[in-house]
């Protein structure tokens, strides 16, 4: 599969377009970016990482069940995946209080969240990513209720699937965002799952293993989760 034009850089990722229209070709760069790309940093092997990461996770996912945009790992940084209609809207499931939440409700980090919170936010970093709900979504036009139900109901269900796998490898899966897309009529799972969009605490010590190492400025950012990546069985080094 080879690349015929760029389509798209976002903050982390470049997307090109491919001979088939079905498929698109997404580049994990080394670019890791935090509140809304004001805090912008190259930290090296990250794209490598996130890359392997995500075809682990996305791989993982679609044996149990979920629909996802993982074609095949095509190099160290590139990926080829369906090409999927985007829906502008960010899933987040928490399972521990952290951050905007902790924000926006005064709640103390680190508390279970039983049953696990699911919020909805606009993807528009111009706007900050503001939270959103069903009704605006509706409105908009954004999606339609039958999607919704969908994106919420696939969610959750990888709620169940990942935070035991990462719980089985001694982690707390805290939160996590995703992003969903139209294939052919049906919801798909999109962009990625990495320690970029979600937050992984040590089961025992809740050391931070996540993006909220270079959020907050405490180093060692892609040593973590490569860290993460061993604990599950992410192949890195073949
Ligand atoms: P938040 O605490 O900032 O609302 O984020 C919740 C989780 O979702 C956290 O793991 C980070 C992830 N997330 C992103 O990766 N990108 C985003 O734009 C948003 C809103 C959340
Ligand atoms: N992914 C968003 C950004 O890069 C939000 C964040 O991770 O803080 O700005």
């Amino acid at each position: 599969m080879k690349k015929v034009s760029e389509l798209y850089a976002g903050k982390a990722k470049t997307v090109f377009t491919t001979e088939d229209d079905d498929k698109l070709i997404l580049e994990f760069r080394n670019d890791t970016s935090a509140f809304d790309g004001e805090k912008m940093e190259q930290l090296d092997r990250k794209g490598m990482v996130n890359n392997r990461f995500n075809a682990f996770v996305m791989q993982k996912l679609e044996e149990a069940g979920i629909p996802v945009h993982f074609d095949s790992l095509l190099n160290d940084n590139e990926v080829v995946v369906k090409r999927l209609d985007m829906i502008p809207v960010e899933c987040v499931v928490r399972n521990f209080a952290a951050g905007s939440l902790c924000r926006r409700l005064g709640t103390e980090e680190g508390l279970e969240l039983n049953p696990p919170v699911f919020e909805f936010f606009l993807k528009d970093d111009a706007l900050h990513d503001p939270m959103i709900n069903e009704s605006h979504i509706d409105t908009f036009g954004w999606a339609s209720d039958a999607e919704v139900g969908r994106m919420k109901e696939l969610s959750l269900q990888v709620n169940h699937i990942l935070s035991k796998m990462f719980s089985d490898a001694g982690m707390l899966l805290v939160d996590y965002k995703l992003e969903f897309g139209r294939f052919h009529g049906e919801i798909v799972l999109g962009d990625e799952f990495s320690p970029d969009g979600c937050r992984l605490w040590d089961a025992d010590t809740r050391e931070k293993l996540d993006k909220d190492r270079f959020r907050q400025g405490l180093g060692g950012v892609v040593e973590a989760y490569e860290e993460v990546a061993r604990r599950i069985g992410v192949p890195l080094d073949d």
